[in-house]
Parts: C-alpha cells; structure tokens; sequence
C-alpha cells in the first residue's frame, strides 16, 4: 500500500508532575496514522493510551516531540491555530457521549456545522441526514435524556461524522454500552475509514474490537510494546 499518513508523531512524550512525584505517561513514542486507516490503541489502565490520543490530537503538549498533521506542526500552533484546526478537520468521541443536556439530537450535530459557517438550514439539512445514516432517523427531535446509550453515543458520532473530519479519535467509545451496540460504533467507524478515506484512532480495551481494526497498537508502561 502506497503509504499517505495523515498524521505522524515523532519522540513524543509526558511527564506529570504531582504532589507525590513524577509520572512518566508517556516514554518519548513514534505514532502514525494513514489516510483511511482504523488504528486501535490497546493496553492497561494507566498505559498512557489516553494520554497519546490527548497529545496526537491537539488536546495535551508533549514535554518532548512534535505532531505533523495536515502539514502543520501541532505543538506548534496557538491555541486558537489549535482549536480552529480541531474545528475543521477532527471529530472526536467519548466514553461518556459529551452531549449538551439541553440539545435534542439535531441540534447536537448542527450547531457544529453552524460554528463551521454553515448556514443554518444546510446544516439541519446535512445533521439530519448524517443522523439519518446512524439508524437515528426518528430520534431527530430527542435530548439525551431520552436516548438510550448506544443511542447516545451514535449522536456522538454523527456529530463527528458531519463535519467530514480528516482524523477521528474516539477514547473508549464503546466502554459505556452493551456488545451489540459497542460492534455498531466499531463498525460505523470502520465504515467511515474505508469510505472516507478518514484516518481513525480509537483508544479500546475491548479485545473484541481489534478484528475491525487495520492495525492494533500494544501499550504497556507509558510505551508502544507491538503493533500488529
Ligand atoms: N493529569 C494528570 N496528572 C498526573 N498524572 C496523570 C494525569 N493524567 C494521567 N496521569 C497518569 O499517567 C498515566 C497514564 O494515564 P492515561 O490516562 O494516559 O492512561 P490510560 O491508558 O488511558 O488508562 P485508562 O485505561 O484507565 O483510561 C497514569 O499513571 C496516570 O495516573
Ligand atoms: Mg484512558
């Protein structure tokens, strides 16, 4: 496969220093990820999973490395550089969904694509559609205390999705809901790889997830132990 990485971290690493100490998060890593690629990050708690998704995606500066995304250096940018990258061209999900108590499902999604500058219409139009796609037709007009939480959590993804991000990174999507509806998510985010072209991280312990995934990254102790 030609490689064509959307995404390439080098010598990126996190050092927290606490009351009690220092802990290392995250040793000094290398960390890819190719256009229409579903890359899972697996390992124990405390490995520094979600400390690498935070700093390849913008959220955390490293103490050591650099972040190339789009052609710009992340750990470079301003936070507003930063936040204006995140708002155009990155989707993320959350173990807890994220969503705003008071929103129904529609304007979840839309009221991104508005702060993308787009007008109010089309973006009901497109949020409708995109929610449509994740089987959520008849829960346009829904607020998430109504919504079950797979539910829940496929809002969550079609807020993502609607955008048509470059790179998603999802932190535990599926920790929250039963299997059938963890498979789903996992499906939907492989669908959006492979049609898309969007590079995909997703941070996991749900060994039953690795079979949709392209390539599998092994953490262990703040380091990459083996990809596969
Ligand atoms: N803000 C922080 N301050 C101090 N230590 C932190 C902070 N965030 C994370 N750590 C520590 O860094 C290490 C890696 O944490 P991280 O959250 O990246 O692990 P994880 O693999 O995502 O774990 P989990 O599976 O439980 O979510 C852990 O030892 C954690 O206690
Ligand atoms: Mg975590």
């Amino acid at each position: 496969m030609k490689r064509d990485p959307v995404l390439t971290a080098r010598g990126v690493g996190k050092t927290y220093v606490t009351g009690g100490g220092t802990v290392t998060a995250l040793s000094p890593t290398d960390f890819s990820v190719e256009r229409g690629e579903f890359v899972m990050v697996s390992g124990p708690s405390g490995s520094g999973k979600s400390t690498l998704l935070a700093i390849v995606s913008g959220l955390l500066t490293p103490d050591s490395g650099h972040v190339e995304v789009l052609g710009q250096d992340l750990t470079q940018l301003s936070r507003h550089q930063g936040d204006a990258l995140r708002l155009a061209s990155f989707g993320f999900i959350f173990q807890r969904f994220h969503l705003i108590p008071a929103l129904t499902a529609m304007e979840q999604v839309s009221i991104v694509l508005r702060r993308q500058g787009l007008k109010s219409r089309l973006a009901d139009v497109r949020a409708s559609r995109v929610l449509e796609d994740v089987g959520l037709g008849h829960r346009l007009k829904n607020r998430p205390d109504s919504l079950s939480g797979g539910e829940r959590q496929r809002v969550a993804i079609a807020r993502a999705l609607a955008k048509r991000p470059r790179l998603i990174f999802a932190d535990e999507p599926t920790s929250a809901l039963d299997s059938s509806n963890g498979r789903q998510v996992a499906e939907m985010l492989r669908a959006t790889a492979l049609d898309e072209g969007t590079g995909v991280v997703c941070v996991s312990h749900d060994p039953r997830l690795e079979a949709y995934a392209d390539r599998v990254v092994r953490m262990e102790d703040g380091c990459i132990r083996t990809e596969a």
